[in-house]
């Protein structure tokens, strides 16, 4: 039977240009989809949408003067760029502001009402006396509860990141009129998620096997509590004006965002129908079709809760047949990304510098697997993956073989191989390629795509040991070796193109690349095993090879972070000597080091750190985790082992001196971005103790030790 997939990601704002974030999620779901696309019996259908209604959105527009209409068609207008830039090939890209919205959502509304599970209930909320309206939790501002910051949106503090009431807000006041807001009653519009029947379904729905991560169960049944006890209704009305969906035969009254966005799978899903002469129904209903659903950490409730009660109640057919994958969020250099902090990293910005999109798909996937766990984006260790992987494991096989078969062959493959050629090749493929694929092929199916990856490197460290062993460099100088370096190119090339087929999820551009110079008709998934993986090789005459991937260069990668904050303020002046009135030799004290010259000690960068955060770090008996603010608007996590001499508490807050330009250290706990300077006996047994360098008072983070 014909497996139809029907796969999603989360519906991004529409407030806001991509991030790197969401390029992550798309770049998951687009190798998922790719590797299902290659497998036989596979219909797939790839799809997303903006996500637009909402009061920030609302306020975004009317900032700029223009309707939410016009804001969110702009949005819309940007997303292509990203979508091709990074090779992510959604069939369809839509809105949740579609005439197909509107239906399917109030169609499940309808449906939801009809089983007795909307309830009304009266509800005190704000209200703007002078412009006579209700206002969402974004229309009022005031100060936050927890930490005092003015000008704080009703919902969350952008200060502290504290999340609360707008009824907590201090001094609020509505951000149309100024005034201070009233408390009117208001009637709201719930989904009863408490009602038993829900309870009841979501037990069942959650647990069945194969439908979520073992995390995302456990984590979603403590919602549950024992009994459903801890499910509240939710409120999913808004009051007009509001950018959104009208709720049947409730005037005045719209959709809270969030129950059209998930919707708007859907309503992507039957607006690609129809523009495909497709039968929309007959999809949904098909007992082939699975819905395959891509959605970050962040926004699970809404997923696992609300969406799955609510479509099981409106009986809509996909709710048997979904599954949901959550990821974890990436991170920069370990820490959260933040605009402000400028650790973000723009995707433009990466493709304007010309680095090459497969590049991060590659590293990317290299570290995902199946769990919920966040993925860090490094950047030395990024250019140490692709470079050694992509470059020095695969791309260089090719490198180094086809111009033999060019210069010498006339671009002919020989017709048949040596038994010792086919011995190299078993042994890559371990025997005749079906194990190994069709466990990369779990791999991927399970989303485990970096022990996918790692299984593929094995193949290239194969090759790449065959060709070393046969130096085809050394057998073309010798014209009585010919037919030797024929062979030995002609099975390296033959196990390039098995690793070509298994990467190409990953790097469909230069698949297509190598596709062409290898005169392929089509990259098949069906090549990798038995017989295939010779026959279309041998004697084919190939075209040119070009160069199919650069090096990353470190310095690219530099260019790529947002522009650290200039330093506080400039560096003092070198202190003078101080005359040294008696000396005293202490024992323990080590001979100085061999002379170095001024230059030397410059290439070392010292700097003043805070240190903002310190901590133990969990299995290690000497390290503790110093996270230091060095000026640069960004912090670093730094190991260091002196856990011995120190309590994380007493570090906190204080300065110290921190060597900042030493290569990070990739650690069993993580990456070390520096090192802090300690004084240390050399025996120590006349003085055991370490001893943390701090500043004189009025020494400020950032500035340069000389
Ligand atoms: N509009 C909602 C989703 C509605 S779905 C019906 C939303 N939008 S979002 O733009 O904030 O996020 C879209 C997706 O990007 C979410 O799955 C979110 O988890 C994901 N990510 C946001 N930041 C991320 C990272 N730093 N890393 C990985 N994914 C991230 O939520
Ligand atoms: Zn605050």
């Amino acid at each position: 039977m014909t497996r139809k997939l029907f796969v999603t990601t989360a519906l991004p704002y529409a407030n806001a240009a991509f991030h790197i974030g969401h390029m992550m999620e798309y770049i998951q779901a687009d190798i998922w989809v790719r590797f299902q696309r290659m497998q036989a019996q596979r219909e797939v259908h790839f799809v997303c949408a903006d996500d637009t209604h909402g009061t920030p959105i609302m306020i975004a527009a009317e900032k700029e003067g223009i309707t939410p209409q016009e804001f969110v068609a702009k949005i819309a207008a940007g997303r292509q760029q990203y979508l091709d830039g990074f090779h992510i090939a959604f069939d369809n890209w839509y809105s949740t502001d579609s005439p197909e919205n509107v239906e399917l959502s109030q169609d499940i509304y309808r449906k939801l009402r009809d089983a007795g599970l909307i309830v009304t209930k009266t509800v005190d909320r704000f209200f703007d006396p002078v412009k006579g309206m209700f206002l969402a939790d974004r229309n009022i501002k005031g100060e936050c509860p927890k930490c005092g910051a003015k000008d704080q949106y009703g919902d969350n503090c952008e200060v502290c990141g504290a999340a609360y009431q707008p009824t907590e807000l201090v001094n609020p006041f509505s951000v149309f009129t100024g005034s201070t807001p009233i408390m009117k009653p208001s009637e709201q519009y719930f989904f009863a998620l408490s009602d038993p029947r829900c309870y009841g379904f979501l037990k069942e729905w959650l647990n069945t096997p194969g439908r979520l991560q073992s995390e995302m169960v456990n984590k979603v049944s403590e919602w549950l509590g024992d009994a459903g006890e801890k499910l509240a209704d939710w409120d999913i009305s808004r009051d007009a004006p509001y950018f959104g969906i009208p709720i049947p035969d409730a005037p005045g009254k719209f959709f809270y965002v969030w129950l059209d966005a998930p919707v708007g799978y859907l309503a992507s899903l039957k607006n690609y129908c129809s523009k495909n002469g497709m039968d929309f129904e007959a999809l949904l209903n098909d007992p082939a079709t699975e819905q395959v659903h891509f959605i970050g950490k962040d926004i699970v409730s809404f997923h696992l809760l609300f969406w799955p009660a609510m479509l099981n109640f409106a009986q809509h057919p996909i709710i048997d047949k979904l599954k949901v994958n959550v990821h974890g969020h990436l991170t920069v250099n370990n820490e959260k990304m933040s605009k402000s902090r400028g650790t973000g990293i723009s995707p433009l910005r990466y493709l304007d510098l010309k680095m090459n999109p497969e590049w991060l798909r590659y590293y990317i996937a290299f570290k995902l697997n199946s769990k919920v766990e966040d993925l860090d984006f490094n950047g030395d260790d990024f250019v140490a993956r692709v470079n050694s992987d992509l470059i020095g494991k695969y791309v260089n096989i090719a490198s180094r073989c086809a111009g033999f078969i060019a210069k010498k062959f006339d671009g002919k493959l020989a017709s048949a191989l040596s038994p010792e050629a086919r011995q190299w090749i078993s042994r890559a493929l371990t025997n005749d390629g079906a194990e190994r694929q069709a466990s990369i092929a779990n791999h991927f199916e399970n989303r485990e795509f970096g022990k996918a990856l790692r299984e593929i490197m094995e193949i290239a460290d194969i090759t790449n040991q065959y060709v070393d062993e046969n130096k085809p460099w050394i057998l073309a100088k010798d014209e009585g070796k010919s037919a030797e370096l024929h062979d030995v190119c002609t099975a390296a090339l033959i196990l390039f193109r098995q690793l070509t087929i298994l990467l190409s999820p990953v790097l469909p551009q230069v698949a297509a690349r190598v596709s062409e110079f290898l005169n392929d008709d089509k990259i098949s998934w069906l090549d990798t095993t038995g017989d295939a993986v010779y026959r279309t090789m041998l004697g084919r005459t190939i075209g040119a090879y070009s160069h199919l991937m650069t090096r990353v260069d470190a310095k690219m990668v530099e260019d790529l972070f947002d522009k650290p904050a200039a330093p506080a303020s400039a560096a003092p002046p070198a202190a003078a000597a101080a005359p040294a009135l008696e000396a005293v030799r202490n024992p323990g004290v080590e001979a100085p080091a061999p002379e170095i010259k001024i230059d030397d000690f410059t290439k070392v960068d010292l700097r003043i750190a805070k240190i903002v955060n310190c901590e133990h770090v969990e299995g290690s008996d000497k390290l503790l985790r110093l996270t230091l603010d060095v000026g640069e608007g960004r912090l670093r996590n730094v190991f260091s082992g002196i856990k011995g001499a120190y309590k994380p508490e007493e570090l906190v807050g204080k300065l110290t001196v921190m060597v900042a330009n030493l290569a990070p250290r990739k650690m069993k706990f993580g990456v070390s971005e520096g090192m802090v300077l300690c004084a240390s006996s050399e025996d120590e047994k006349t003085n055991p103790g370490l001893y943390l360098l701090e500043p004189w008072p009025g020494a400020q983070p950032g500035m340069r030790i000389s």
